[in-house]
């Protein structure tokens, strides 16, 4: 690494989408690597720690004089902040926050991890309320009206990950027939995009070497939109086990035991009392009448462009990853067992 390498500053480096972000920025000698985290001793932070050209940096992202000390010397963000730990109303507060920090520091590309605007997209009816997604989604259309110069602005789009079919997507056993395997989701005939996580860091890794296309760029990624009637048949094609999608609804989904308290608030790390808090039952709502009914849309054509080498079917991530519906931790906030200290 030379002295005139440039330093990309990653928010959310740690968790399920930083880490892909990270190893595909520091897969040469390209870019220096700082990666914002409150425990350098984490497993994640730790790992990340050991690729050349990574640095680790302890302290809060959403604090202010901590920012401010971890955007020293740096020419390049990329943010993911986490929703689920701030909730809505903060998430738009630190995105905007994180965007003006960076006009001032002089970054040259601010990369924004995104999420579709559900309400927007469903012309505000309050059934596609989703927090996580529209607080992501707000800040996504501010960062779009302002100018690419003097700073480059990417935005990055990201659907839900498809490795969370080892997690929140998995698919359990049929009480009354346990040798068939039931992929139960509130999507009734609607196409859901999943996205492969290391592909995703392969997008982000594009936006930052190609300025001159990505600039003012919002990028839509998924691997592939899929009706879960196609996943389970790709599940049996590739592991010659039976299976089925049931369709249930929105009262049915929250019994499962997905989330064990559907009316809980999201926001771990927010005040209890914020009262613009979603419950996960709100907040999930909203989410899967989102995708159930066909809100958003990507540019396979163009992704294809960009990334050759994608994976370009859930079946072909089946195959590559040897998927059998088991369950493996994918989120580092479900593993945290001390969600507000750690
Ligand atoms: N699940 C999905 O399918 C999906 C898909 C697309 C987008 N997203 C979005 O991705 C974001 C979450 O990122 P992720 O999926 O990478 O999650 P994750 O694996 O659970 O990682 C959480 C990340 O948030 C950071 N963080 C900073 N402050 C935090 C706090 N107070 N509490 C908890 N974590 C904190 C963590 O950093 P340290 O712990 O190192 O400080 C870590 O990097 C959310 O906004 C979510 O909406 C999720």
């Amino acid at each position: 690494m030379s002295n005139t390498t440039k330093t990309v500053l990653v928010i959310g480096g740690t968790g399920a989408q930083g880490v892909p972000v990270v190893k595909a920025l520091a897969s040469d000698s390209k870019y220096a690597v700082r990666v914002i985290t409150r425990s350098a001793s984490s497993a994640e932070a730790q790992e990340l720690a050991k690729l050349p050209g990574v640095t680790i940096f302890e302290g809060d992202s959403y604090h202010e004089p901590t920012l401010r000390e971890a955007f020293k010397g740096v020419s390049y963000v990329f943010a993911n902040t986490n929703g689920f730990a701030t909730g809505e109303m903060a998430e738009i507060y630190w995105g905007i926050r994180l965007y003006e920090l960076a006009r001032e520091f002089r970054i040259e590309h601010f990369v924004y991890a995104g999420l579709e605007y559900a309400t927007k997209l469903g012309n505000y009816d309050p059934k596609y309320r989703t927090g996580h997604l529209d607080g992501k989604g707000k800040v996504v259309d501010y960062i779009a009206a302002q100018s690419t110069t003097p700073m480059a602005w990417s935005v990055l789009t990201s659907c839900l990950y498809i490795e969370g079919l080892t997690e929140i997507l998995r698919p359990f056993p049929d009480p009354n027939d346990p040798s068939t395997m039931v992929f139960a989701v509130p999507l009734g005939e609607g196409e859901c995009p999943l996205i492969y996580l290391e592909d995703y860091g392969a997008y982000a890794r594009w936006l930052f070497d190609n300025p001159s296309r990505s600039n003012g760029l919002e990028l839509h990624v998924a691997t592939e939109d899929i009706a879960w009637k196609d996943l389970a048949a790709a599940f049996t094609e590739v592991t010659g086990k039976k299976a089925v999608y049931k369709d249930v609804t929105l009262d049915e989904y929250f019994k499962l035991g997905i989330f064990p308290e559907p009316d809980a608030k999201v926001g771990h790390s927010a005040n209890p009392n914020e009262p613009t808090l979603f419950t996960f039952r709100e907040n999930f709502s909203g989410f899967w009448n989102t995708w159930k009914d066909n809100l958003t849309k990507r540019d396979y054509k163009l992704l294809d462009e960009i990334l050759p080498t994608r994976v370009k079917s859930v079946k072909e991530w089946m195959e590559r990853t040897g998927y059998d519906g088991s369950f493996a931790s994918v989120l580092k906030d479900y593993r945290s067992q001390d969600r507000n200290t750690k």
